[in-house]
């Protein structure tokens, strides 16, 4: 068994009813594509009908799964409540919601417009809140027994990051409202985690952020410990169980999925695994010459 296969048994989401924002495309659709095979059905939603369209009908074809789409702004409110309507007309309930979708762009933060810096909060925190916040009074209302929100945030929610700071800001405050209402909302059977991935390649996520040949310069899978970029499905793998009952008494969590890479970034001492091997002996007998200073 290896890290790229599937990880749990056939029908660990059986009927479940799974909205995934920003599902036509990159990560979405890859945990779109497991929970399909896991036996759930699955809403896509997001601004591009035509693209989701297209996405249903591979993953149709694919998974045999039921594939509903809806188009929807996640900044708009009253498209998040329509959104929620059109699901439960269709299969008449929703058990999870997956707040995937996001914007994102690298910039020199004071080349940004307040415009730019407010487009990128209003996907990531304001669409995730609308979402959170549409479903969570409908789950309360109708005392459904559980449900499961699951949030895509980032690692740098907790580090902080230079050239992507509306979206660090944006991811820091969704990270803050899955902890917040992991609590508040226990009551009513609503269980909130977050997963933060380090870097997956997707289309969406590299043309803004390793544009042109950054992307050779910049190489991500160079600064994972690891030595490689994540793997759509282990990333799936991650997020089915966190929607499945299996993860039940996991409340508020954060998990992530980076390879190691932020630690790396962040140990005092890292910098020295760029010393070679042989150099250690050197530097071993400089160090104990020292002892009686
Ligand atoms: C500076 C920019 C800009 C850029 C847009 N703007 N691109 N400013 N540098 N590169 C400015 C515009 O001039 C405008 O400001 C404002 O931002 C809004 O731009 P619009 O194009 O009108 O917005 P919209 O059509 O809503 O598109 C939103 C978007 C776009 C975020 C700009 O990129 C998008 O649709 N993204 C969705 C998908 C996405 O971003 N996926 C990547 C997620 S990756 P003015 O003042 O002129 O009106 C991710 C990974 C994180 O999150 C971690 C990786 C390890
Ligand atoms: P992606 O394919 O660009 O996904 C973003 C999705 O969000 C798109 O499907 C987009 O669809 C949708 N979206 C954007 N604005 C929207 C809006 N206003 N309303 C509704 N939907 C909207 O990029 P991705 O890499 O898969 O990213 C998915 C998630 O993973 C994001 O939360 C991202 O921050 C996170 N993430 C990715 C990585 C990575 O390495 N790829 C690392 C860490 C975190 P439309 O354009 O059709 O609306």
């Amino acid at each position: 068994m290896k890290y790229t296969q599937p990880m749990l048994k056939a029908g660990s989401l059986q009927d479940q009813v799974i909205v995934v924002t920003g599902g036509g495309s990159g990560l979405g659709k890859a945990m779109t594509t497991y929970f399909l095979e896991l036996g759930a059905k699955v809403a896509i939603t997001s601004r591009n009908m035509e693209k989701l369209q297209k996405t249903a009908d591979e993953l149709r074809t694919k998974t045999g799964g039921e594939v509903l789409c809806v188009a929807c702004d996640v900044r708009d409110y009253d498209q998040v409540e329509a959104m929620l309507q059109q699901v439960l007309d269709t299969w008449g309930k929703v058990d999870s919601l997956l707040n995937n979708a996001a914007g994102n762009f690298i910039s020199p933060t004071e080349r940004l417009s307040a415009n730019a810096f407010d487009v990128i909060i209003d996907i990531v925190l304001k669409g995730s809140k609308n979402c959170t916040l549409a479903f969570g009074k409908h789950w309360i209302k109708t005392k459904q027994e559980k449900a499961t929100v699951l949030n895509i945030v980032t690692t740098y929610a907790y580090t902080g990051s230079a050239y992507v700071v509306p979206s660090a800001t944006a991811k820091a405050g969704v990270l803050a409202m899955t902890r917040s209402l992991a609590v508040e909302w226990a009551k009513y059977g609503i269980r909130f985690n977050a997963i933060a991935p380090g870097p997956f390649p997707t289309k969406g996520a590299w043309d803004r952020l390793l544009p042109g040949d950054l992307r050779d310069k910049l190489d991500p899978a160079k600064k994972v410990p690891v030595g490689r970029v994540g793997v759509h499905q282990e990333l799936a793998n991650l997020a089915a169980y966190l929607m499945s009952d299996f993860s039940a008494y996991i409340n508020g969590e954060v998990i992530t999925i980076d390879g190691g890479e932020w630690l790396k970034g962040a140990g005092e001492m890292n910098g020295l695994e760029s010393i070679p091997q042989e150099m250690w002996d050197r530097l071993e007998a400089m160090i104990r010459s020292k002892k009686s200073n």
